[in-house]
Formats: structure tokens, C-alpha cells, sequence
């Protein structure tokens, strides 16, 4: 028999003595930063059970390299040891996506898999999409078709081009098929299968629950507020200094415990930083989770924070003009404050007269989102792998 390997689908070429065989079917899963992760955590493990059979190849792409920003998280959620680690680390937009490109290429050569997934909006993300495109390998998107129609941010970019390249769009709420509607994108693409974010928190809440995180900083449940900022337009320049300064108004009131990403860390480094903010480095996950659903309120730019928070039913205020997850505001729990330092000071008192629904419920934000992708995937694969079995080999 002759097997013959091509990018995307498995054709098996058989001389009419030999019986059918398949080949072994091959997946990868990309990621590189914080946030990916924990996306992708519950999507490996389903495939690895779904789909027993393939090689299930993980793939590190180094963008985060410090240890409570990668290593914590592949421990923490389980995630299976990255059989490859590309080590691509910090530069600029173009240096970073480039040494992606450049490093993955090699292992697709290598690994000939029938699907790349990748998750999210960070580099690593859009350099994945562009070598798999390239290659014609099919490619899946975790988290497909948020937009927050501001093209200044680097994310915004690598999502279209992400989605655009994508044979199976993964959407968690109806915005994301709308926004991909508008682009072209085909109804067949996309999936709604609910969010895996939420998948990974649903899997630990018993064990961050018990952890009161807050009390190790002598701190009470419910009284205080938690800050994560990472955005290069609030981090990068001056607003960071004065974000800092409303924060030490509030904090006599309203103690403040801020884990600072190592880039508003850096940035910070030489700031006067006011008794009552507890500036921490960046939690594990399960710490941070206990930290978040035990705050009073969170102030954050994060993406991934604004959905936990509306999962969890603590009030969220984003410290940004726009949001790709308008969902988060739409539940009642995440309140869009501007790109202004000045409206910090407004959060006690919204604090004091809450509006907001609590624990709204989502459709698909259910802690089963992994399942629904793995089995859009082992169908896909399937029919695939029929056809080019109907295609080779004569019954
Ligand atoms: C990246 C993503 C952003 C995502 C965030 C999650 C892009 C363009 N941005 O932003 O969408 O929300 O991850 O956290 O992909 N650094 C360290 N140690 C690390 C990682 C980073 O010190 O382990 C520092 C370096 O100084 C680096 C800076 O942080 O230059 C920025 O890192 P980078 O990965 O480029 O972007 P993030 O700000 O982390
Ligand atoms: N997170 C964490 N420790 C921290 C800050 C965040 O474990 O100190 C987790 C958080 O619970 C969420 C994810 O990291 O699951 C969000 O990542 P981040 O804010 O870096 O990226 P974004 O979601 O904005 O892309």
C-alpha cells in the first residue's frame, strides 16, 4: 500500500491487493500568551478524549516566557507538555509575528496535520493563521468574530486576519456571527459552540473558591478592588501615571490589589505608588480567580477578565473607549468607562448603588463550549477522511 499525505486532508492510496488503512490523523494547537491557555485548555482535553486515536501536538510559541505567565498556566489547567516550544519571546509587532512564522513553519513541514487551532487575538495567533493559510492546512479559531472596530489595536487586526483564513470560526455570543456575516464570511464556517474561557474557570471553581486569596494580603472578601491594565495606549504612556494617582484617592477607601503584567510592571517601575494599592506581580490562575470573585469590583482592559467577571457576577468597569465583548455590558455587569483616569473616582459610588444583574446566564458560557468544538471537529474530520477514502480506493 501506498500512503500519501497531503496538507489538510488524509488520502490513502492503496494497490487493489492491500485492505483500507487510514492514516494516523494529526491536530495542532497553537498558543503563546496568558490568555491562550486558558482557552485552549478544555479544547485539547476534549479532542484528546474525543479523537483517541490522532497525535495531538501542542505547540508554545514563547510570546510569554515568564514563568507566572505561561508555565503557571499549562500546569495550573493541565495542559499537556508542549511537544514543541519555539521560544520566540518579546519584539516588535513585526519581529515577534515573523519569528512565529518563521519557527512554526518547520513543524507543519514536520507534523502534516489535518487542523491547526489557534485561539484569541495575540501575535502568535495571526503569525499561525498566515503559515497555515499559506500551507493550505485547514485551521480552526477559538473565539472567533469579536470586533471592536478599532483597527489602532494590534488585535483587532490579528482577529480579522485570523477569522479570514479560518475554515471553522468558533463563536461564544451572536455578536461575533453578526461582525463575521458583515465581513463575507460564510454561514457554513461558522459554529456557535459558547465560550472555553469560561470552560477552564467552571473546571476549577471548587478549587479557587476555597483559596481566599485576599485574606493572604489581610484583606476581607467583598472589599476591595482589583486592577489588571496591559494595553499598550494605557500603559505605554502618560495615562498610566495618572491612573495611578486616581487609584491612591479611591484606595483609603477602597483598598486596591493590582497584579501588573510585566509590561505595566516595567512602565511603573520609577511611579510613586500610594499606601493602600498592593501592586503584586502577575497571579497564578487559580489566585487570580479567587482574587476576581471575591472583589468588590474589577478595573481591567483585559479582554478575558471582562467575560469572567460577567460569569461570575462582579461588577467590572473597563477603562477603554470600546470593547470587542459588548455582550459584557449588555448582561449588566461590565460598565465601559472611557479611556479616562478621572472616572476611577466614580467607582465607589456606583459600587454603593449597584445596578447590575447578578451571575447573568449566557447561552454556551456553560463550562461545555470544548465538547461542542471537538465535536464539530471529529465530524468535519470524519466526513473528511470518508471522502478521500471514496476518492482512492476502489470498493
Ligand atoms: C499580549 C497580546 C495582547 C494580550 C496580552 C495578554 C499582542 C499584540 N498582544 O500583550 O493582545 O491581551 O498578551 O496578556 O499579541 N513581557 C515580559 N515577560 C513575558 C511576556 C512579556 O516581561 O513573559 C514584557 C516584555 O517587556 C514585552 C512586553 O511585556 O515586551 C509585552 O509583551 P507582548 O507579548 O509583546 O505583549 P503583551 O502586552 O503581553
Ligand atoms: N489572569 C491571571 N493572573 C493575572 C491576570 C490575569 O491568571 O495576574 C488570567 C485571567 O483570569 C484571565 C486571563 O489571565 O483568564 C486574561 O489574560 P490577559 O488579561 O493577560 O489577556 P486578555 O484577556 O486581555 O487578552
Amino acid at each position: 500500500m501506498v500512503r500519501r499525505r497531503c496538507y489538510g486532508v488524509t488520502t490513502v492510496v492503496s494497490s487493489p491487493s492491500t485492505s483500507r488503512r487510514l492514516v494516523r490523523r494529526a491536530l495542532i494547537y497553537a498558543m503563546g500568551a496568558r490568555p491562550n491557555f486558558v482557552k485552549m485548555a478544555p479544547v485539547i482535553r476534549r479532542l484528546r478524549e474525543r479523537l483517541p486515536d490522532a497525535r495531538h501536538v501542542v505547540v508554545h510559541t514563547g510570546q510569554h516566557y515568564d514563568s507566572m505567565m505561561a508555565e503557571a498556566f499549562i500546569e495550573e489547567l493541565n495542559v499537556p507538555e508542549p511537544d514543541y516550544v519555539l521560544g520566540v519571546g518579546s519584539g516588535s509587532h513585526a519581529v515577534q509575528t515573523a519569528r512565529v512564522m518563521a519557527r512554526i513553519e518547520p513543524v507543519f513541514e514536520a507534523e502534516r496535520a489535518d487542523l491547526v487551532l489557534v485561539p484569541g487575538d495575540v501575535n502568535s495567533t495571526l503569525a499561525v493563521a498566515l503559515v497555515a493559510a499559506k500551507l493550505g492546512i485547514p485551521l480552526g479559531h477559538v473565539e472567533a468574530g469579536l470586533r471592536s472596530f478599532d483597527r489602532t489595536m494590534p488585535e483587532e487586526i490579528n482577529r480579522i486576519v485570523a477569522d479570514e483564513f479560518s475554515d471553522y470560526l468558533f463563536i461564544h455570543c451572536e455578536d461575533a456571527r453578526e461582525n463575521l456575516r458583515a465581513e463575507g464570511i460564510a454561514s457554513e464556517r461558522i459554529h456557535f459552540v459558547g465560550n472555553t474561557m469560561i470552560d477552564s474557570l467552571v473546571s476549577v471553581e471548587p478549587r479557587f473558591r476555597e483559596l481566599d486569596s485576599a485574606a493572604k494580603l489581610g484583606l476581607a472578601r467583598g472589599q476591595y478592588l482589583l486592577v489588571t491594565l496591559h494595553r499598550p495606549v494605557l500603559v505605554d504612556g502618560p495615562l498610566l501615571r495618572e491612573v495611578l494617582d486616581q487609584l491612591g484617592r479611591i484606595a483609603s477607601e477602597l483598598p486596591v490589589v493590582f497584579p501588573a503584567h510585566p509590561r505595566t510592571r516595567k512602565m511603573m517601575a520609577r511611579m510613586p505608588v500610594a499606601p493602600g494599592i498592593h501592586v503584586l506581580d502577575p497571579r497564578g490562575y487559580l489566585d487570580f480567580l479567587s482574587l476576581e470573585a471575591d472583589a468588590a469590583a474589577v478595573l481591567t482592559d483585559s479582554g478575558g477578565v471582562q467575560e469572567e467577571t460577567t460569569y461570575l457576577g462582579v461588577p467590572c468597569f473597563t477603562l477603554r473607549d470600546n470593547t470587542e465583548r459588548p455582550i459584557t455590558i449588555r448582561a449588566g455587569t461590565n460598565t465601559l468607562l472611557g479611556l479616562a483616569a478621572e472616572s476611577i473616582a466614580d467607582i465607589p459610588a456606583a459600587l454603593a448603588s449597584p445596578d447590575g444583574q447578578r451571575r447573568p446566564a449566557l447561552e454556551g458560557w456553560d463550562g461545555h463550549a470544548a465538547e461542542r468544538i471537538a465535536d464539530v471537529i471529529a465530524t468535519a474530520l470524519d466526513a473528511a477522511q470518508e471522502t478521500a477514502v471514496a476518492r482512492h480506493i476502489p470498493v
